[in-house]
């Protein structure tokens, strides 16, 4: 894409921390809705995607993570999908085990955080506290005289959610993001499964380009073509532009989450692309596979 291609697109930000610290409570504040309190067990087991409008009319695109042990590799593809990271810490309960684990990828994956410290509302919550066992990680935030951002805030009462999303714009603005819109599209898969009665489903967050329906793309090893797109709030969209998280309809199967999603000329170039794919990925197993 050429400099004069590139149009300003909305942040993606990665939520991240140890399990019930609050993170989708955040979003359900952010957003108004309320999916914590319809999670089976409140515990969150899938990536949730989705973008919120600020009041001044900013666009930023949030993914979710859940914080239980078991989903290491959603946290890490989180890290790596995300332009930062707002990593949750329960002023209660302080820094933990998934806590640490979201540094850890974070630092990997070479992205900016934002240390939202939450729970503020508890009696017991201790916000200098959790800045303290931070600089064991080498996370040392403003108030330490760091440079790492960090808020109180409460995902019960409120506080703090205004600054929260004035430091993110704040950061995002200073990182400059970009993707030309006006190209074939190119999407990373969030989620994806078999939908019972609507087939294939996957959850794309679009890199670069304008995602439309009637597009045929190849999405790993699978193929398939755009017949519907829905935003987090189950809206049909005509087309998704840089940094809108879609759920498409119209795969031929269900592609891996991470797998990218790219829109080609014809069916016959998918096809070509895609059995040319699983033509590798047999390959791969049969020489992996024991004599
Ligand atoms: P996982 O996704 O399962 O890791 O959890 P989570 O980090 O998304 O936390 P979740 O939003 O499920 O919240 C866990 C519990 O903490 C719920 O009972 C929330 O109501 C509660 N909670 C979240 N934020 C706050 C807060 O700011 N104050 C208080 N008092 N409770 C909170
Ligand atoms: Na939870
Ligand atoms: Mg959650």
């Amino acid at each position: 894409d050429t400099e004069e291609s590139l149009k300003p697109r909305p942040p993606v930000v990665t939520i991240m921390g140890h399990v019930d610290h609050g993170k989708t409570s955040l979003l359900d504040a952010l957003r108004g809705t309320d999916v914590a309190r319809g999670e089976a067990g409140g515990i969150t087991q899938h990536m949730g995607a989705y973008q919120v409008k600020t009041k001044k009319g900013d666009l930023v695109t949030f993914l979710d993570t859940p914080g239980h042990a078991a989903f290491t590799q959603m946290r890490m593809r989180g890290a790596n999908v995300t332009d930062l990271v707002v990593l949750v810490v329960a002023a209660d309960d302080g820094i933990m085990p998934q806590t640490i684990e979201a540094i850890r990828h974070t630092k990997a994956a070479g992205v900016p955080m934002i240390v939202a410290i939450n729970k503020v509302d508890k009696p017991e919550a201790n916000p200098q506290k959790v800045r303290e066992r931070l600089l064991e990680h080498e996370i040392v935030v403003e108030a330490m005289s760091g440079d790492v951002q960090d808020v109180e805030v409460s995902a019960k009462t409120g506080h703090g959610l205004d600054e929260l999303l004035e430091k993110i714009l704040l950061q995002a603005e200073f990182m400059e993001l970009k993707a030309n819109p006006d190209r074939n599209a190119e999407a990373t898969v969030i989620e994806a499964k078999l939908d019972k009665g609507k087939g294939p489903l996957a959850t794309v967050l679009v890199r670069r380009g304008t995602l439309k329906v009637g597009d045929i793309f190849v999405v790993g090893t699978e193929s398939g073509r755009v017949r519907a797109m829905l935003d987090d709030k189950g809206r049909q969209v005509k087309e998704a532009p840089p940094a809108l998280p879609v759920e498409v309809l119209g795969l031929g199967g269900v592609p891996m989450a991470g797998d990218l999603l790219s829109v080609v000329e014809s069916e016959q170039r998918a096809r070509e692309v895609s059995s040319y794919r699983q033509e590798q990925a047999t390959a791969k197993r049969t020489a992996m596979a024991p004599a």
